[in-house]
């Protein structure tokens, strides 16, 4: 039966119900819609809105029903959505007494509330996730302090830098991911029930009360705002896609360097798929997927920052809309998450590949004109003069490493130091600065990693 069938003198078009109804999606909220009814109706109880006994047996009836919809016991079918499945549950149960659970509240603060329930328990578990993941990077970096690699900009070669600085950039990415979901959580933290459609309700109520049982540090000071607020959702969506991103420029490169002419890295089989016509092929199927779906998570945000936009205070059912948006990215960036932490801890990195494409690409050249000023060249002078040197060698067919002294002195104030001072550990190994590749450096970078991830 409907909550609302009183005012209604015939029922409501089949189809006009099917399109209202959003039981299938927000069956997801029943743990925390009876959470939520809990600490409502003990509140009621206790300020003696409803006889004391009366709400102590709806609670534990609503513990029955939990139990038996976690046992399967209990199926959720055949409602207009998860409260009213809840409260006619209840009411087939023990009857009248069932029917007071809703007083002092509307589904308006009721849905408020269980989104918010079901958010902070998402959010918590995404940042376990996102620990997790800046963990298997930060392990990757710390046992690759010494292995050489190119840096790219524009993907062009750039400057030698190690593996251990590459992947404790992502890690870093990571760690604001996780203080962002962290701060969204501030925000989802506050509990609406009281709201009522939109202007409160007149019976004696602790909000407070129904706070400290829900665990929630503050309540909610406007009753509109409260029924008609969904920027937390908005902040958890737009902490996802931010996360999403990340996850998909390290997908780019993990399929970039899984290519047969980079060769940087093997994934395992466990995280590849084949071709059912090419028989060599080794897919980085898993990233290109991480990639794509970050598409469908930006599309989320950018959904419900729509639905939003126009919708008069307080609430109206366009909000409604909110649910698949949020349950969509959280299970996408979730699986996403999972799989990309065990692909990166099964993927070997090709060691012996990456330093020998390190010298490409004249990466030595900025060394080359450092070098240079070290004499007493102005830099932009050496940076001339390397730049006809970089000419000189494509001309001739030659690296930096591979020129003759001879060679080099006809361009410039060069002696025998030049080889050592062009090898790419020379390089990384000047780079002492906090956030430069050399070992040091990144040793107290990854120490600080660790303290944050603790
Ligand atoms: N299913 C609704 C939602 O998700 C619940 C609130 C319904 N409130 C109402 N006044 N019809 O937003």
């Amino acid at each position: 039966m409907k909550l609302w069938y009183g005012r209604f003198q015939s029922n409501v078009n089949e189809a006009a119900d099917s399109f209202n109804s959003s039981l299938s999606f927000d069956k997801r909220l029943y743990a925390c819609d009876i959470a939520g009814s809990k600490a409502h109706c003990t509140m009621l109880g206790e300020c003696n809105i409803i006889p004391d006994e009366d709400a102590k047996l709806i609670v534990k009836t609503l513990d029955e029903i939990l139990n038996d919809i976690n046992n399967g016991k209990c199926e959720i079918k055949d409602a207009e959505d998860i409260h009213s499945f809840v409260e006619n549950e209840l009411v087939s149960r023990i009857g009248a007494i069932g029917k007071k659970l809703h007083t002092g509240r509307s589904r308006n603060d009721q849905v408020a509330l269980d989104i918010r329930l079901y958010l902070r328990d998402a959010a918590d578990d995404i940042v376990a996730l996102l620990k997790q993941f800046a963990s298997t990077l930060t392990d990757i970096a710390e046992n690759n302090l010494n292995t050489v690699m190119p840096a790219f900009t524009h993907l062009q070669k750039a400057q030698p830098t190690t593996l251990a600085h590459h992947m404790a950039a992502y890690a870093e990415m990571l760690l604001r991911d996780i203080s962002r979901f962290e701060e969204t959580k501030t925000r989802i933290n506050v509990m609406p029930l009281g709201s009522g459609a939109c202007t409160s309700t007149p019976y004696p109520i602790n909000r407070q009360r129904v706070a400290e049982l829900l665990n929630f540090p503050v309540i909610t000071a406007n009753s509109m705002d409260a029924v008609s607020d969904r920027d937390f959702v908005l902040d958890f969506l737009y902490s996802a896609s931010v996360a999403m991103m990340h996850l998909s420029r390290l997908s780019e490169e993990i399929i970039i360097w899984s290519s047969d002419d980079y060769k940087y890295i093997e994934l395992s089989d466990g995280y590849s798929t084949g071709s059912s016509i090419m028989p060599q092929k080794k897919n980085p199927d898993m990233n290109e997927l991480i990639r794509g779906k970050t598409g469908r998570v930006y599309g989320d945000l950018m959904s419900l920052l729509t639905v939003m936009k126009g919708i008069p205070l307080a609430y109206d059912k366009d909000m409604q809309e909110d649910k698949e948006c949020v349950f969509d990215a959280y299970d996408t960036l979730k699986a996403s998450l999972i799989v990309i932490n065990g692909l990166m801890k099964e993927a070997k990195f090709n060691v012996t590949r990456l330093r020998e494409c390190t010298d490409g690409g004249f990466t030595s050249a900025t060394e080359c004109a450092d070098y240079l000023v070290g004499k007493g060249v102005p830099f932009r002078d050496a940076h001339a003069i390397v730049g006809r040197l970089v000419i000189y060698c494509i001309e001739n067919g030659k690296t930096m490493q591979s020129l003759t002294l001879d060679e080099y002195k006809k361009f410039g104030d060069f002696d025998e130091g030049i080889y050592e001072a062009i090898k790419a550990e020379t390089a990384i190994m000047r780079r002492t600065a906090p956030g430069a590749p050399s070992p040091d450096s990144m040793k107290a970078e990854i120490k600080q990693l660790r303290k944050q991830l603790k």
